[in-house]
């Protein structure tokens, strides 16, 4: 059995020495690679006297040190470093090593996807490729040498820029390419195959011509023209919003299929998951073509945020990460609808980052140790901390927060930094002390904020009491109070807002507050009459509220605040759906409320459909204290049904009004069009008419968008089983050769309330479209099932064994995908006596098998703790 080694950020210690060049030679043959590698090292630490080389899986051929070949009594070698003796203060190695593209499943280091050769060296995959000092603070400058056959390879690209080219013997060729600026080693990237490309070019602020490039498989160049647009918007966003320009000759991207991730920043050379590339009307959802969008924004913003400024170590990687989702999501606030965006990030935060603070994998945005690293490029790490950057925003405000940045860029760049540094440049701006708001850094879970007020008419006083309730984190020890901005109004009966006047709290803007105290008591003046309350607006605070005071209907209908509107929405939608599942009738107010911003013609069609969206069941299954599936399903499909069958005429005019089948435009306007008629058929189809469920179908056949054909076939699949197979049939037919297509058959199938869910997915295991080795495929087909709380939480226990299986089959494939598998049993402590002695067993049976990976060992002995 593998011993699991925890590693601390106390330990920290810079590196005994540093590589200054490295110049790589790759000869990449059918079966095999082979890697040489000339490092000049320098020491930096004057008392060291052994230099430690990180390598795993590499076949080492020869050393030599200053030209001196070394034999094996020279050297140490331990299964994943090699130890050299060095008492100078520089140093020429070079090494000689071969590794295995085609055997790495694992998909870090140099791996094949399909025919293509790529890399993945984020977080430690670099040390696959060859024996190096493989951590972020160690910058070096690259240049790479590829040697492959000119057939099976015409193209052959690695960072920065290309030097030159030459036509070698045996039909081989070779590219030199050059990076100028010095980077670690986590942004190397090599790609090598036969791939079609679009090009164009882009001029920067300063007039210097870029050549942009993206790469995929033959054929699908034409799906590669949103990605490119995407870039160039990308590009000239960063220069007018932070004045960063970019910084060299050449921006390739490369799509390929297999890949653990979204996609990579390396320098110059980008490489996605097709998934965030690809993308035209037949075959791309809406959210696809928004998340190509982004994605391809927060790879390209990195260039200054991760790459030029870089993290001192992993544990400061919301650094980068945290930024950089900030960063792409005011982007894609900009091109699209800031409204809109924002509901989305809320949405996604609750979902999936408040449920992991809430569980046994909870950690702080800079975590303080950990086992496996991989396992850190979390929801928490990324959204909340790009929530925490947003604090900052907020309470700095836009010209301040440039200043701001503007410094970290001058004072930082080309370093390997923390999030003190960054910190550091947000105080030089702020009007208010940032030292209590660093807790945010290092504390973890959410924080609770409980409001109450009181009016006083006689000195026409509000009394705003807001106390901050601060949960123990993990290992259950007492946490300490934030300082946040808190983004708030009083409302007037026709919605206008008092001045806010108060000498008891700082106000850092008109209408936000600086939390800094457990129990805040605010007195706010000139309140002519009993306001109604309008909370964290905007979302300016990731925290939850508690207030029972709040006037949900008032606030559907008059709030000028989009989030806050939407958020009575939701909360009203909450405590109807707990009194159902406690026995009480719908409430009939929740209903009226509901139908008011339905028959509202003046609510864009975007927004509309998101208030109307319930509450999800994993909203409320985060809510309830022992988990029960049944009870929230079933209330949630009464709640659907008695909307749809009081509201259904209303529903069904604006849905034909909504409805046009040629329709397939890529813009905000008919995106909202199609999300709004989505929803409505869907809340129309939980009604059980026949009618309903042929026009569904109808829309499945007619439809040209492959969102609203999607949708359809969710539907029919859930609720009109008669007519679902026809429909997935002829589904398959016509996509089954594009696996990103299939990806979305196998979700839906995996994804499906119906009864005997585990058995197909079990089955559509050996479906020719499937290959366990595609991370995608088994997102779709395994994670949807694992993400489906009425299959998975079946009260037989099949599906709590079938994950498991596949966690033990998948960890000895690719680590990092059966680790996110893992995720699926976090919320094993909430489970109710009987279903939690099931779910232990399987987690039993996955920590005590043999040879069991860090990533899944460190997951699963987390929530059996
Ligand atoms: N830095 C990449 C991004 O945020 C993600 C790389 C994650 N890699 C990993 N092995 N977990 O865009
Ligand atoms: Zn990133």
């Amino acid at each position: 059995m593998q011993e699991h080694k925890t590693i601390y950020y106390k330990d920290y210690l810079p590196s005994d020495y540093t590589v200054v060049n490295c110049s790589l030679e790759f000869i990449i043959e059918e079966s095999s690679t082979r890697v040489e590698n000339i490092m000049e090292i320098r020491r930096q630490n004057p008392s060291a006297k052994e230099l430690r080389l990180d390598g795993e899986k590499l076949d080492l051929e020869l050393i030599w040190v200053n030209d001196v070949l070394l034999d094996e009594t020279m050297y140490t070698k331990e299964e994943n470093a090699l130890l050299i003796p060095l008492d100078t203060d520089e140093a020429r190695i070079r090494i000689i090593n071969r590794i295995y593209p085609d055997e790495n499943t694992e998909l870090e280091g140099l791996y094949r996807s399909g025919g293509i050769w790529c890399t993945q060296n984020e977080p430690e995959g670099f040390r696959r490729i060859t024996y190096f000092i493989d951590r972020p603070d160690v910058m070096t400058k690259f240049t790479t040498k590829i040697i492959a056959s000119k057939e099976r390879c015409p193209v052959l690209l690695s960072n920065g820029n290309l030097r030159g080219t030459a036509t070698l013997d045996n039909g081989k060729h070779l590219a030199l390419w050059e990076d100028p600026i010095p980077k670690p080693s986590y942004l190397f990237a090599l790609v090598a195959g036969d791939l079609g490309s679009i090009t164009d070019t882009f001029t920067t602020m300063s007039g210097k011509k870029v050549d942009l490039a993206i790469y995929c498989d033959r054929g699908n160049e034409d799906k590669c023209h949103h990605a490119m647009r995407s870039l160039k918007k990308s590009m000239e966003w960063d220069e007018y919003t932070y004045g960063r320009e970019y910084d060299l000759e050449i921006y390739n991207i490369v799509a390929v299929d297999s890949f653990n991730m979204g996609a990579m920043e390396n320098k110059g050379l980008n490489i996605f998951n097709s998934h965030y590339v690809l993308a035209d009307e037949d075959t791309a959802t809406d959210a696809d073509f928004m998340g190509i969008e982004s994605v391809i924004a927060h790879e390209y913003f990195h260039n200054w945020t991760g790459n030029r400024i870089t993290c001192r170590n992993w544990f400061e990687l919301t650094l980068k990460e945290g930024l950089t989702v900030f960063r792409d999501q005011c982007f894609s606030a900009d091109m699209n609808s800031e409204l809109t965006q924002r509901l989305d990030d809320v949405r996604a935060l609750r979902e999936r980052q408040f449920v992991e603070d809430a569980g046994p994998t909870a950690h702080p945005i800079k975590p303080d140790h950990y086992m496996e690293i991989n396992n850190f490029y979390t929801a928490t790490v990324y959204e909340k901390g790009a929530e925490v950057i947003r604090m900052m925003y907020t309470v700095l405000g836009r010209e301040k927060f440039r200043e701001a940045t503007d410094s970290y860029f001058e004072w930082y760049d080309g370093k390997a930094v923390g999030t003190e540094e960054f910190l550091k440049a947000m105080q030089s701006q702020s009007p208010v002390d940032l030292s209590q708001f660093k807790r945010w850094y290092s504390q973890e879970r959410t924080p609770v904020l409980n409001v109450s007020s009181q009016y006083r008419p006689e000195s026409a006083e509000l009394v705003l009491k807001i106390n901050q309730i601060i949960p123990n984190n993990t290992k259950n020890h007492e946490q300490l109070p934030y300082a946040m901005p808190f983004r708030i109004a009083l409302l007037a009966e026709d919605g206008s807002e008092y001045p806010l006047k108060s000498d008891d709290v700082t106000l850092v803007h008109r209408d936000v507050v600086w939390l800094e105290k457990s129990v805040h008591e605010i007195v706010f003046k000139d309140i002519s009459s009993a306001p109604r309350l309008s909370l964290n607006r905007g979302f300016s605070a990731p925290v939850i509220i508690e207030c029972d005071e709040l006037d949900y209907p008032f606030l559907m209908a008059n709030d000028r605040d989009g989030f806050v509107r939407y958020e009575a929405a939701h909360q009203f939608g909450i405590e109807t759906l707990e009194a159902m599942m406690n026995g009480a009738e719908v409430n009939e107010h929740y209903i009226e409320s509901y139908g008011a911003i339905l028959c509202d013609g003046s609510i864009e069609a975007m927004f509309k459909s998101q208030i109307l969206e319930l509450p999800t069941l994993t909203t409320l299954m985060q809510r309830q204290a022992v988990i029960d599936v049944d009870v929230i399903f079933n209330a949630h499909e009464k709640l659907k049904q008695v909307l749809a069958r009081r509201y259904f005429s209303e529903m069904l005019s604006m849905l034909e009004g909504l409805y046009n089948p040629s329709n397939a435009h890529i813009d905000g306007v008919s995106m909202g069009k199609r999300a709004l008629k989505n929803r409505l058929l869907g809340l129309l189809m939980s009604a059980g008419d026949e009618s309903v469920n042929a026009l569904c179908l109808s829309h499945y056949h007619e439809s040209l968008s492959m969102s609203e054909r999607l949708t359809a076939l969710d539907l029919l699949e859930n609720y009109a089983p008669d007519l679902a197979s026809g429909a997935l049939d002829d589904f398959y037919r016509r996509y089954q050769d594009q696996t990103l297509v299939m990806n979305k058959y196998f979700a839906v199938c995996a994804s499906s309330r119906r009864e005997g869910t585990m058995e197909r997915v079990a089955a559509l295991q050996e479906n020719s479209a499937y290959d366990v080795k595609v991370p995608n495929l088994v997102r779709s087909l395994i994670g949807s099932f694992a993400r489906n709380p009425v299959a998975f939480y079946h009260r037989s226990g099949t599906g709590f064994r079938f994950v498991a299986e596949k966690v033990i089959e998948i960890d000895a494939i690719n680590p990092q995908i059966a680790s996110g598998l893992a995720g699926a049993f976090k919320n094993y402590p909430k489970l109710s006596h009987e279903q939690k002695a099931q779910m232990g067993i399987e987690l039993e049976r996955i920590k005590n098998h043999p040879d069991l990976s860090n990533n899944v060992y460190e997951i699963v002995s987390k929530i059996l703790e």
